[in-house]
């Protein structure tokens, strides 16, 4: 008998060790272990940027709301040292810009066609004073990045879990942090607000309909991290090999996703491992012309409404990219649809509709920023579904009383 591995912990480093995952499972089959969330939270402590030198510097903890806020020891703690055999412990620092509407221009991520500056803290971040708890990483930012920028702190660190009798590595989704700084601005202007996550929770609770948490755990529950990359100009392009690229904009893939049983044509979002992703199947438990079961409401003009904010960009529907190859991350080239017709056409996609949005409405699906800039497709919209007009987008859809 060996007296050696006592716990769970030690047995699980010797599959590890032997290269073996625990139970023959990969451990992204592990459900993610969202009973030990309690245990965990991200904060970002303060930023400091230099303008000279373009270097953001993020100061930041993890610490055990459970055990008084006790920060965790990054470097030693086990559920942040399980990198092998694959890497349950994950923890990175994304930054991106501007706040006014997410680009990540000049980022040089050629993960994505718009991604943000990414830094894995398990590796890069130190301690700022031994045993303080409290930890720094940089990232210099390209001459591109101007206005406000945000730092935002995802990933999971990894929990025992019981699976069938058998011990595993799970996983664990926490909330993710973020935090606005002035790159060229002088005062944050903070990323606009569009949707309330307390609304998605009603459905998204854990019991019949999966919380929010994507990507292998490791992006959960803070929708204002989500929209970094789920920016216009990014799309499925990292792993999609053939077809036409998908946008993955916010404002267009939510509601593709819940408008399964509207949509003439299916939304599949081609992800990690060239996973499929068929959201046709999708029924919306609730009325999805109550705009408001997501949407923010304000008097005057609710966020669902238009016209939009003059800084709101069309969603890029091909990046360019060779399929299978090289991504191209310039935006200057990219094909998009027009802001207010992508946001229809994510729910109303008929032909019929369409031609009407580029007829009556000068729609452009296929065109470039700068064509959508210089005017030569000026969505004219506002004229008759803006507010008080005749087609109000709060008058023809069933919209709840707000406050309720
Ligand atoms: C009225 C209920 C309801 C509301 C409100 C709702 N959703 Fe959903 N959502 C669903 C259902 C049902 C699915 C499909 C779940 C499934 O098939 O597992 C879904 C799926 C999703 C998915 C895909 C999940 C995956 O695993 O691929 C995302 C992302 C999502 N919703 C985001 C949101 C966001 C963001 C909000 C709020 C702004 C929201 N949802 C509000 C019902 C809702
Ligand atoms: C660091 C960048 C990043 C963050 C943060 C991020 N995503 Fe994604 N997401 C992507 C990219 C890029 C794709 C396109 C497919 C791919 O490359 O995996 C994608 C695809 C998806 C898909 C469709 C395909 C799939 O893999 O399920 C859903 C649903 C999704 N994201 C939801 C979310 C939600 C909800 C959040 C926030 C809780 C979020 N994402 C945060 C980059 C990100
Ligand atoms: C399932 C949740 C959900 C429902 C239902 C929903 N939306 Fe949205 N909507 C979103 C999300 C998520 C975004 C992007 C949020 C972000 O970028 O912060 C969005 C963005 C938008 C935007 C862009 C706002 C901007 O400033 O960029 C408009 C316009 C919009 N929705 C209209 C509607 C209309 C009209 C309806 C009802 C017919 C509707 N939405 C129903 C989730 C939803
Ligand atoms: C989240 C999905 C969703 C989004 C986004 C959305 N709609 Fe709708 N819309 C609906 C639903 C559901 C109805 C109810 C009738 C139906 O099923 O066609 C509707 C009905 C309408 C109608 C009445 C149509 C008729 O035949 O009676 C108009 C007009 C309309 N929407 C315009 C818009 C405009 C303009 C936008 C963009 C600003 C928009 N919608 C965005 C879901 C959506
Ligand atoms: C000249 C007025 C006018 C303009 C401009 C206009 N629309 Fe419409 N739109 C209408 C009318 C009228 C309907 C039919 C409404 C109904 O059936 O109740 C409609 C219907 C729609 C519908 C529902 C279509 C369906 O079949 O489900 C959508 C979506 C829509 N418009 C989007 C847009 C968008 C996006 C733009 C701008 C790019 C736009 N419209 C410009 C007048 C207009």
């Amino acid at each position: 008998m060996r007296n050696s591995c006592r716990n769970v912990a030690c047995r699980l480093a010797s599959l590890a060790a032997a290269g073996i995952a625990a139970v023959g499972t990969a451990w992204g089959q592990v459900p993610p272990a969202w009973e030990a969330t309690p245990n965990f939270r991200y904060n970002i402590e303060s930023i400091d940027y230099n303008a000279n030198t373009r270097v953001a510097r993020v100061f930041f903890s993890v610490t055990n709301p459970s055990a008084g806020e006790v920060p965790w020891d990054i470097k030693a703690d086990w559920p942040f040292t399980q990198l092998l055999p694959s890497a349950v412990s994950r923890l990175s620092l994304d930054i991106g810009w501007n706040t006014r509407e997410y680009t990540n221009a000049g980022s040089g991520s050629p993960s994505a066609a718009a991604a943000p500056i990414s830094v894995d803290l398990l590796k890069n971040a130190t301690e700022v004073v031994p045993d303080s708890g409290i930890y720094v990483a940089s990232a210099t930012l390209p001459t591109q990045a101007k206005g406000t920028g945000v730092a935002a702190i995802e990933g999971h660190p990894a929990w025992t879990v019981d699976l069938g009798g058998l011990p595993a590595t799970a996983p664990v989704p926490v909330k993710n942090a973020y935090k606005y700084f002035g790159i060229t601005d002088s005062t944050i202007v903070p990323r606009r607000e569009i949707v309330d996550i307390n609304k998605c929770k009603v459905c998204h609770d854990g019991t019949d309909i999966p919380r929010l948490s994507l990507h292998g755990s490791n992006r959960s529950e803070e929708l204002r991290v989500c929209v970094i990359c789920h920016n216009p100009n990014q799309t499925d392009i990292p792993f999609r090999k053939t077809g036409a690229e998908e946008s993955v904009d916010f404002k267009r893939m939510v509601h593709g996703i819940h408008a399964g049983g509207m949509r003439r044509n299916p939304l599949v979002i081609i992800g990690r491992g060239s996973s499929v992703n068929d959201f046709s199947g999708v029924r919306f438990p609730a009325n999805l012309a109550n705009c408001l079961k997501c949407h923010i409401d304000r008097p005057g003009q609710g966020t669902y409404q238009i016209p939009l904010a003059s800084s709101v960009l069309g969603s890029v529907i091909n990046t360019k990219s060779t399929l299978g190859g090289a991504i191209d991350v310039n935006p200057a080239n990219d094909l998009k649809i027009t802001p207010v017709a992508s946001v229809c056409s994510s729910c109303h996609d008929s032909a019929k509709a369409i031609y009407h949005m580029k007829s009556k409405g000068k729609a452009g699906f296929g065109v470039l920023q700068s064509q959508i800039d210089s005017g030569t497709y000026r969505e004219r919209c506002v004229s008759c579904h803006g507010p008080g007009k005749d087609k109000d987008v709060r008058r023809v859809h069933e919209i709840e009383e707000s406050g309720r």
